[in-house]
């Protein structure tokens, strides 16, 4: 029988994921704003910053400085990417709260986005977990490609069911099976959740859904029936991946929002609130929110 989760944790991710791959390079007055308007809606969690390479993803080059002038809310914690000791040293520096280790299933987006193998991606994120809770820091652990790979086409699940309690032995609290390129379906993802749960508690497992096919929202359904109630969106439906060319935004937080008020699951968060950051983002790009809810929405409020 459908048992579907009372409240839902919404991870905001449109301040990294959707502005990582963005062609022109918001400034970090903007990002800043953008965080602090998402904060008043309620969210409790906004990732908010990657401490990467900035050869490799140039638009998140200002991360300390995002980190450094924001307004922090007590109760809300903005996770930041860390993908090597470099990362983790400034994620500290920064006062993060929370940082967030990426893998991937496939080899050659291993390679793509990190220039190194998964073993290598996933030995590099041990020392950094293990700091974090030292320094009392949590840790989410992503893991990319999990129901397909630009790159390598299908995957195994039991690839990702092995990467996944390789995070969670090495501490992360938290596993993000990630649909990177966007091209499951509500069954694939069902059924990867399902081969998951005996060795990952649904509690622990968060869903990062991109959009490129129209599946995100029909995913996190299927995905929410078997009791997963922590899920990832972004902002107007921002996002991409720089090493997944054509991938599309993130499952869109207003379009997420809107089908979670609508089945009577609490999230805590304000759908007025979310549209100010909705409006002030579209603003700052020059272009409507990719979201159907946002559209509708927005042209709603101006009558
Ligand atoms: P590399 O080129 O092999 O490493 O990159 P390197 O050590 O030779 O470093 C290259 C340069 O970057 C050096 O500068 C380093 O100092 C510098 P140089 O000496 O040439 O002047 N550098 C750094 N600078 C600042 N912060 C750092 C840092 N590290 C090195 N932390 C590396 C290896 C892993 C660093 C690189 O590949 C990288 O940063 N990759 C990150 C790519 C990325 O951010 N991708 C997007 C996020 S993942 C994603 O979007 C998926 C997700 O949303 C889930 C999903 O949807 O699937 C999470
Ligand atoms: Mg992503």
């Amino acid at each position: 029988m459908t048992q579907l989760p009372k409240s839902v944790r919404i991870v905001e991710v449109g301040p990294r994921d959707g502005l990582q791959n963005e062609p022109v390079m918001v400034s970090t007055e903007d990002k800043v704003t953008l965080i602090e308007l998402l904060g008043k809606s309620g969210l409790k969690n906004i990732e908010a910053a990657a401490f990467v390479s900035p050869k490799w993803v140039p638009r998140m080059a200002d991360s300390a400085k995002v980190m450094e002038q924001i307004e922090r809310l007590p109760g809300v914690t903005y996770p930041v990417l860390t993908p090597n000791k470099r990362g983790f040293d400034a994620a500290v520096a920064a006062n993060a709260q929370e940082i967030a280790v990426f893998g991937a299933v496939s080899e050659s987006f291993s390679k793509a986005n990190a220039n190194s193998s998964l073993d290598e991606i996933l030995n590099r994120a041990i020392p950094m977990v293990e700091q974090a809770k030292a320094h009392g820091m949590k840790a989410r652990g992503y893991i990319s490609c999990c129901l397909g790979c630009p790159y390598e086409g299908d995957i195994d699940p039991l690839k990702v069911l092995d990467v996944a309690i390789q995070l969670r032995e090495m501490g992360c609290f938290e596993i993000v099976v990630s649909d990177t390129i966007g091209t499951g379906t509500p069954q694939q993802a069902a059924a990867l959740i399902e081969l998951l749960v005996p060795r990952i508690p649904i509690e622990e497992i968060a869903v990062h859904f991109h959009d490129t096919y129209g599946q995100a929202l029909a995913n996190v359904y299927a995905c929410m029936q078997l009791g997963v109630s922590v899920v990832d969106s972004s902002i107007a439906g921002l996002g991409g991946c720089p090493y997944a060319k054509g991938a599309a935004g993130n499952l869109a937080t207003e379009d997420l929002l809107y089908m979670l008020d609508g089945l009577g699951i609490e999230t805590g968060v304000s759908m007025e609130r979310i549209l100010e950051a909705t409006d002030f983002i579209s603003g700052v790009l020059g272009r409507p929110p990719a979201s159907k809810t946002g559209q509708a929405l927005l042209k709603k409020r101006e009558g």
